[in-house]
C-alpha cells in the first residue's frame, strides 16, 4: 500500500497530488460533492487490510477537481511520468510563472489538500528510494514537507520522524495531523531527540534514513529582514558542518548493514556539502557511495545541477524565474557493521 496522494504544489513552479486529503473541493467557484471523513477513514482501515495495493489504486482516482483546477492555472506535472525514481502515487505540479499559490491554514481533525514545497527538496526523498515496509528514519523532520512525500512513495513498516526543536517539533506534528491519514498515523512515532545520539540509541535498526541537515539556507538567509542576526548567523555558519558530520555519523550508526542514507541541504556552501560527505567517506569504512547520476539525468529538464560534482552527489542551482534550489543531495550505503 502506498501513501496518501496529496498533490505538491510549488508556488511559480512545484509540488504535491489529490488524495484522501481532499474531503471537500471547489474548483473555480463550482461546487464539489463533498467527501464524508468518517466513511473515507473506515474505508482506509478496511480496505487496507482487503485489498492492499489496489485500494491505493481506487483511492488515489478520487476527487480530480484539484488536478483540472491546476490544470487550468497553468501548473503542469512537474516530472516526466516515465521517471523510474517517480513513484505513481507522487503527484507534483509546477507552474514557471510567477505567482503565489494559496495556502491552506491548519484546521484541527481535518486533512489538508495539497503541500507546497519547493520542487528541488523531492529530490532527498526520491533519492532515499523507500520501499513498502521498511523501517525509516525522518532525522531533521520539522516542518514535514519531506515526511509528508516520504509516505506518498512507500508505506514503511515503521516511520520515525524526529525534530530537536520544541517549537518546529509541534509544528511536525502539525503538519503529520494535516496531512496524514488515520490508518497510516500509525505507523508514525514522532520524537524530540537531539539526532545525534539517536545512533547509539538505535543503532542499526533503520533500513533507510533521511539526513536533511540543519544547514545556511542561503535562500532564507539572503532575506534576513534584521541584519545584525544575519552577521551572528554567518559568523555561525562555520559550526554547521561540525553539526552536520555528528548528525550523520549519528545515521550511519542507526543504519542496519545494507540500509543506506540520503544527505541533503539547501545551501551551495561547499563546506556543508561535499566536504561534509567526504569527511565521513574517509572516517567511516563502512560507507560507500551510491551513485546518483541516473536519477540526475532522469529530472534534467526541471533542474540545473551543478557541472563536476561526483557521482553519489548532486547539487541543484537556483535559476531565475525557477523559485527551487540550492538543494544538495547525497547518498551512501552501510555495507557493514564496522
Ligand atoms: C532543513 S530543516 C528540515 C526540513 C524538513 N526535513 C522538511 O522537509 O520539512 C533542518 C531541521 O533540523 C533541526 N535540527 C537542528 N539541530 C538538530 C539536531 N541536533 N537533531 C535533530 N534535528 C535538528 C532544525 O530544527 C530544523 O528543523
Amino acid at each position: 500500500m502506498r501513501g496518501p496522494a496529496l498533490p505538491l504544489v510549488r508556488r511559480a513552479g512545484a509540488a504535491l497530488g489529490p488524495g484522501a486529503g481532499q474531503l471537500e473541493k471547489k474548483a473555480k467557484g463550482k461546487l464539489q460533492k463533498q467527501i464524508c471523513q468518517v466513511v473515507l477513514d473506515h474505508f482506509e482501515k478496511q480496505y487496507t487490510a482487503e485489498l492492499r495495493d489496489a485500494w491505493s489504486s481506487v483511492r488515489f482516482s478520487q476527487n480530480p477537481g484539484l488536478e483540472s483546477s491546476l490544470a487550468e492555472q497553468g501548473y503542469h506535472p512537474a516530472f516526466p511520468a516515465a521517471l523510474p525514481y517517480l513513484p505513481a502515487a507522487l503527484r507534483c505540479y509546477s507552474r514557471t510563472a510567477p505567482g503565489r499559490f494559496p495556502a491552506q491554514k491548519h484546521q484541527p481533525g481535518r486533512l489538508k489538500d495539497y503541500y507546497l514545497l519547493n520542487a528541488a527538496s523531492l529530490l532527498p526523498v526520491l533519492a532515499l528510494e523507500v520501499k513498502d515496509g521498511e523501517a525509516v528514519l525522518d532525522l531533521c523532520a520539522a516542518p514535514g514537507g519531506k515526511s509528508v512525500a516520504i509516505l506518498q512513495c512507500a508505506c514503511p513498516g515503521h516511520f520515525h520522524c524526529n525534530e530537536y526543536d520544541d517549537l518546529r517539533s509541534r509544528w511536525l506534528e502539525q503538519t503529520i495531523e494535516s496531512f496524514i491519514p488515520a490508518p497510516l498515523i500509525n505507523l508514525i512515532t514522532v520524537s524530540k531527540l537531539d539526532g545525534r545520539q539517536i545512533g547509539d540509541l538505535q543503532p542499526e535498526f533503520y533500513d533507510k534514513v533521511l539526513v536533511d541537515a540543519p544547514c545556511s539556507n542561503d535562500r532564507s538567509w539572503l532575506f534576513s529582514a534584521d541584519p545584525q542576526q544575519a552577521v551572528l548567523r554567518l559568523m555561525q555558519r562555520k559550526e554547521l558542518s561540525s553539526l552536520q558530520f555528528q548528525l550523520l555519523r549519528s545515521a550511519v550508526q542507526a543504519l542496519r548493514p545494507g540500509g543506506s542514507l540520503v544527505y541533503s541541504t539547501c545551501t551551495l556552501s561547499r563546506a556543508e556539502n561535499s566536504d561534509v560527505i567526504n569527511l565521513i567517506l574517509n572516517s567511516c569504512r563502512n560507507v560507500m557511495p551510491v551513485d546518483l547520476s541516473g536519477m540526475a539525468r532522469g529530472v534534467s529538464q526541471e533542474f540545473t545541477f551543478l557541472s563536476g560534482m561526483q557521482q553519489h552527489e548532486l547539487l541543484v542551482l537556483p535559476e531565475k524565474g525557477r523559485a527551487w534550489g540550492p538543494m544538495y543531495v547525497a547518498k551512501l550505503k552501510k555495507v557493514s557493521s564496522t
